[in-house]
Parts: C-alpha cells; sequence; structure tokens
C-alpha cells in the first residue's frame, strides 16, 4: 500500500518548510506547539495504521514525510513554487552567502525614513517574512517593495522566510524569535519599530503598494446571498445584479445555487457532504473571480456555518472581500410562498433532507446585512442590500 497523501493548509505548509530547513524546530503537534498538522480523518486513520504521511504541495509534488501520530519531520525535495523561490534560502544557505551582515526583520514595505535608518548600519540583509498571514502586502508584493528598498541602500540583500501566522501574537513572537536568531546566527538583529504609517515611502514602493491594496471599489468581491429555498435568494441576486449592470461600472458572474447544480455541481445531492462540496467549488470560483478584482454574485441556501467559513477563506486568500447577505424570510413565509411547491412534497416525505424541514439551516452570525423579505417588495428588500454595500464601501449603487 503506498503511503498515503496529504496536501496541507498554506499555514501548515510554511511551517513544514521551516522545519525542513531547519529555520524552526519539529516535530508537529508537540504539547502546546503553535505548529500542528490536521490530517482529515481518513487520511489520518491510515497514516495512523502506516505511521506516516506524505507532504505534497499544492501540485502533488512530494515535499516531507512526517511520522504519525509522532509528527516528526523529513524533507523530501526543496518547494519550487510561488513567486520569488530564488529568494527562499534556509539558514544554512544564508550563513554561507550573507553571513556578517545586519539582519533586519520585515513584514510590511519599508518607509523611506526606514531606508535612511538602515542606510547607516553597513551591510544588511532584509529578512522578509512572507508566511501565510504574516506580511501586511502580499508576499509577492513585500518581496518587490524590500527589492525595491534594497536597490536603495549602499549594500542590501534579501532573503524571504514564509513564517506564518498562528493568530496567536504569543506564539508567534516566540517562533519569529527562534527563526530570525536561526537565520542571524550570531550576527546582530535590527528590530525596527512600528513604522508610522503616515510616513513616506519611496516613489516607487508606494506604487508597489497601491498595486497590492486596491481601493475597495476596486478590489475583488463576492456578494453572497444565504437563505433558506424561497427565501428571495435569487430574485434578490438577479435584481441586484440588474443594477451593477445598469449602472455599467463593472462586469458579474452569477453563481447561482440551482444553476450551478445545472452546471458545475451537477449530478450531487443534497446529503451534508454534497452540500459541502457545492458550496466549497462555488466558494473557490467565486474566489478565483475576486483574485481579479472582479465580482461574484452567489445565491445558494449555503446552509452551513462551517463552509460559509471556508468561503471566506477562500477568497481572503485570494485578496478579494466577501459580502454576507443573510436573506432571513422565516420559514413559515417560505413554506406559505412554496413557489417550486417543494415544501409542500418535502412535508409529504417525498424529498428527503430538505431544507428547514428535514435538513437544518444555520444562521449566519457574521452576516453584513440581513433582509427579510416578508411583506416588501423586491426593490424595496434590494434597497437594504445595496445601502449596506455603500455603506461598507465596496458598490455605489443609485438606490
Ligand atoms: S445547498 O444546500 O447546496 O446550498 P443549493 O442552493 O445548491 O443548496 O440548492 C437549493 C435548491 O435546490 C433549492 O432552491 C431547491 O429548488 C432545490 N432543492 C432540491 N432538493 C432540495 C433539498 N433537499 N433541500 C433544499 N433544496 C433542495
Amino acid at each position: 500500500m503506498p503511503v498515503p497523501q496529504h496536501s496541507p493548509s498554506p499555514r501548515e505548509l510554511d511551517d513544514i518548510e521551516l522545519i525542513v530547513s531547519g529555520a524552526l524546530p519539529g516535530p508537529l503537534n508537540a504539547p502546546g506547539s503553535p505548529l500542528t498538522l490536521a490530517l482529515p480523518a481518513p487520511i489520518a486513520e491510515i497514516a495512523g495504521r502506516d505511521g506516516e504521511v506524505e507532504i505534497v504541495d499544492p501540485e502533488g509534488l512530494p515535499l516531507a514525510r512526517v511520522t504519525w501520530p509522532t509528527g516528526d519531520v523529513t524533507g523530501l525535495s526543496s518547494p519550487a513554487y510561488g513567486p520569488f523561490r530564488r529568494l527562499y534560502l534556509t539558514p544554512e544557505q544564508t550563513r554561507r552567502t550573507y553571513v556578517g551582515r545586519t539582519v533586519v526583520p520585515v513584514t510590511d514595505a519599508l518607509t523611506s525614513s526606514e531606508i535612511t535608518e538602515l542606510g547607516s548600519l553597513g551591510p544588511v540583509l532584509l529578512l522578509a517574512l512572507v508566511g501565510h498571514g504574516t506580511p501586511s502586502l502580499s508576499p509577492a508584493a513585500l518581496l518587490r517593495a524590500s527589492l525595491l528598498a534594497a536597490d536603495a541602500l549602499p549594500d542590501a540583500a534579501v532573503v524571504a522566510v514564509p513564517l506564518a501566522s498562528h493568530d496567536d501574537p504569543e506564539a508567534d513572537h516566540g517562533l519569529g524569535v527562534a527563526v530570525v536568531d536561526a537565520y542571524a546566527g550570531g550576527d546582530p538583529v535590527h528590530a525596527l519599530a512600528s513604522a508610522d504609517r503616515s510616513d513616506d515611502y519611496p516613489e516607487d514602493v508606494a506604487a508597489v503598494i497601491d498595486r497590492d491594496r486596491p481601493a475597495l471599489e476596486d478590489q475583488g468581491l463576492v456578494i453572497f446571498f444565504t437563505g433558506l429555498s424561497g427565501s428571495g435568494k435569487s430574485t434578490l441576486a438577479r435584481a441586484l445584479m440588474d443594477r451593477i449592470l445598469e449602472q455599467g461600472a463593472r462586469t458579474v458572474t452569477s453563481l447561482d445555487g440551482d444553476v450551478v447544480r445545472r452546471n458545475l455541481s451537477a449530478g450531487l445531492t443534497f446529503s451534508k457532504e454534497d452540500r459541502e462540496t457545492n458550496i466549497r467549488r462555488i466558494g473557490w470560483v467565486a474566489a478565483e473571480i475576486s483574485r481579479h478584482g472582479g465580482l461574484a454574485v452567489c445565491s445558494p441556501i449555503a446552509p452551513f456555518d462551517a463552509t460559509r467559513q471556508d468561503v471566506r477563506r477562500y477568497v481572503d486568500d485570494a485578496g478579494g472581500a466577501v459580502f454576507l447577505v443573510h436573506v432571513a424570510t422565516p420559514l413559515e413565509e417560505c413554506e406559505r410562498r412554496d413557489r417550486k411547491g417543494l415544501y409542500a412534497k418535502a412535508r409529504r416525505g417525498e424529498i428527503p433532507e430538505f431544507t428547514g424541514i428535514s435538513s437544518p439551516y444555520e444562521e449566519p452570525a457574521d452576516a453584513d446585512v440581513r433582509v427579510d423579505t416578508t411583506g416588501r417588495s423586491i426593490d424595496d428588500a434590494l434597497g437594504d442590500v445595496i445601502e449596506a454595500l455603500r455603506d461598507a464601501g465596496y458598490l455605489d449603487l443609485a438606490r
């Protein structure tokens, strides 16, 4: 039997890369350690039986073997993905090439005064901490900005370090110190004071930042309607798209629940598992649209909070924003309308696992706007969505 393979999350991949490179100590999943790896239950079961699991990159290239459940990591090959890969050096490679420099960890573009400050330190090594969730800019933009800063200094080099954030400031601080020490060896480390963000940037650095952080109205956006069947999601979503097209400033892609189930998700059932697959597909496509600054309007039931959070994560990782609309028309009203006659069938037991009747709907606690369409015209209800979109700074449509 082949060793089971697993492609971990971006955060986990970064952690494994740093353990393999010797920048962080293993094992994974040590008690109290933020360096964790979670395996889906079926893979964990096989890994537990075989004693190990093979970690592959997103394209399936084997990167490391991890003993399971003990978490010891052995590298198999160097990661080869991602922009500026040539700048990713191990601590050992870094020491070999850049020993004797003052090491300066950076997580944001350097301001003009920071560049001046570094200019007096002699040869410096900018350690760009580009792991998942750590830099203020995208990893590629932080590296672009750091290379420009290095060009403006008398003698500076840039090394990329995939130090990820674990959403635990204390643990992340500890990891940061350990990683920077590993890269610095005995060389001095210069910590930048937290920069005054009103400070100026050199013109070329400012252009990198602007391109990486588009204004809200130019950012990729996923407008995600969730609610019961018959709540008015599709109708509101369609009316919103018409308004956007009438205004003419942006193009729109529609990912409606019923429509998606006829193409992208054809063949899926309404079991919990298939619904999750359906929503993740919608989220994946929407995230790709947002990556290019596009606008996707999604209107599936999306009854499970955890899957809606997956969508958020996909879109967030693609640099887009999610605007969640809860179409909160109560079940009694949806059932009273019963435009498709499905509630009657569900009540008669002819449709199994029907949302609201025999399958749950988890109300979102994180909606940007909540609309109950009971007793309201579409135009009126749509007004609430348009107003909330305008207040959030995403879209300015005439009400
Ligand atoms: S989701 O749960 O996976 O998000 P989705 O939005 O794609 O659902 O599909 C819901 C549509 O499928 C409803 O508008 C309804 O017309 C139809 N449908 C058929 N069977 C079911 C069911 N068991 N539960 C809910 N909707 C169903």
